[in-house]
């Protein structure tokens, strides 16, 4: 069947109608006219592949990767560059309308770097035969000796890696130190830098996956307590320290809330490593530790996992009423849904996309939030 695709939908797929039923088509881009196959019939959809490109899209690319078809590690591959920053800006524009009632003006223009081998970790998964990375939408495992979004280093580890008992074999390098962290080092922890802050990083302690978006971001949030004079600062979901680190130079104190027993272990060390001692971090979940969000912080930095914020936290939050929010997501959807609730007693000063995730359909969103007069 011949089909002429409408648009893109937020997971890359292009959009088009089979009888008035809406139908997602792997692989197909905006305007092109395409061969599909029907996978799936759904009540309200169908779900289809591109069997051939009738009609080609001015912005479609060949993929360099042997996996693409079939590797659920990436989406936009078959993109040009170019227009992915157009994609994910218009992502976001359309989320936050939609959800949060807010409008294009407040959405900045997206911060981004190389398409290319940004990753600094890759989780292989395994089963009795193979390790690799999952096909899309399944749990079975392709085989991979290279993935074009991962550092160099990690690539010619990842040719030799060898079966152990793990169900996950997770792999790490350390920006700058080159550290590896594999199932076959002596350490279970690497050594990275985000700027000139260096950070202790455990297997389970969470890191930002693209080092060098991640030092735009984290300049971005610097600037922002500088200029907005922030003395007491909240670290919601603070991983292993690394943002409330980063600008404890420009604030009074920082107090830092991580529920991962492992990365506030890595918190206290790289508080010590860098001479951070007016930062502080609690063991816990965010919402069960709500007392501790008190009205002497007059700054919050909130960096969620793509869940977002759960209600207690935005209720604490709205209660207690820090001056200025700086709100990290890496999902626009729960991010405008919470944006919604704050908007509230907030103003939205402006949102800015981040490609933290090139290749992929994923978006980092940094969000200013200043309190209503
Ligand atoms: C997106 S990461 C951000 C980490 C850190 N801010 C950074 O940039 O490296 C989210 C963090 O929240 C933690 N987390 C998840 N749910 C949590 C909760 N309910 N309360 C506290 N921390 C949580 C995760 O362990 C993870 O470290």
């Amino acid at each position: 069947m011949q089909v002429k695709i409408e648009k893109l939908d937020h997971y890359g797929r292009g959009i088009t109608k089979i009888e008035n039923k809406i139908c997602f088509v792997e692989g197909a881009l905006k305007d092109e006219v395409v061969e599909i196959e029907v996978i799936k019939e759904k009540k309200k959809y169908y779900l289809a592949t591109t069997k051939k490109v009738i009609e080609k899209s001015k912005d479609r690319i060949t993929s360099n990767c042997p996996y693409y078809a079939r590797c659920g590690g990436c989406n936009l591959d078959h993109i040009s560059f170019e227009k992915e920053q157009e994609f994910k800006e218009e992502k976001v524009k359309e989320i936050m309308t939609k959800f949060a009632k807010i409008s294009n003006d407040k959405i900045k223009p997206i911060i981004y770097d190389n398409p290319y081998h940004y990753r600094n970790k890759i989780t292989l998964h395994k089963d009795d035969k193979k390790i690799g990375l999952y096909e899309k939408e399944s749990n079975t495992i392709i085989p991979i000796t290279k993935c074009l979004l991962l550092n160099d280093k990690l690539n010619e580890i990842l040719k030799s890696i060898k079966p152990s008992n793990k169900k996950d074999i997770i792999l790490k390098i350390g920006n700058k130190t080159d550290e590896i962290l594999s199932p076959t080092a002596k350490k279970n922890y690497i050594t990275s830098y985000i700027g000139n802050k260096k950070y202790k990083v455990s297997e389970k302690s969470f890191f930002q996956v693209n080092s060098i978006i991640t030092e735009k971001l984290y300049d971005e949030i610097k600037e922002i307590i500088q200029e907005k004079n922030s003395k007491n600062v909240l670290d919601l979901y603070c991983g292993t320290g690394t943002i409330g680190i980063y600008i404890c130079e420009s604030v009074n104190k920082v107090l830092g809330i991580e529920s991962c027993k492992d990365a506030v272990d890595d918190a206290n060390y790289n508080k010590e490593l860098n001479n951070a001692t007016n930062c502080t971090y609690k063991l816990g979940k965010v919402e069960n530790l709500t007392k501790e969000i008190t009205s002497e912080y007059d700054t919050a930095i909130i960096d969620p996992p793509r869940s977002g914020l759960d209600k207690k936290v935005i209720k604490k939050l709205l209660e207690i009423k820090p001056k200025t929010l700086i709100y990290v997501s890496c999902d626009p959807v729960t991010l405008a849904r919470d944006l919604n609730l704050l908007k509230e007693k907030y103003n939205i000063e402006y949102i800015r996309p981040y490609n933290m995730f090139p290749r992929t359909y994923h978006v980092e969103c940094c969000t200013l939030l200043s309190l209503k007069k």
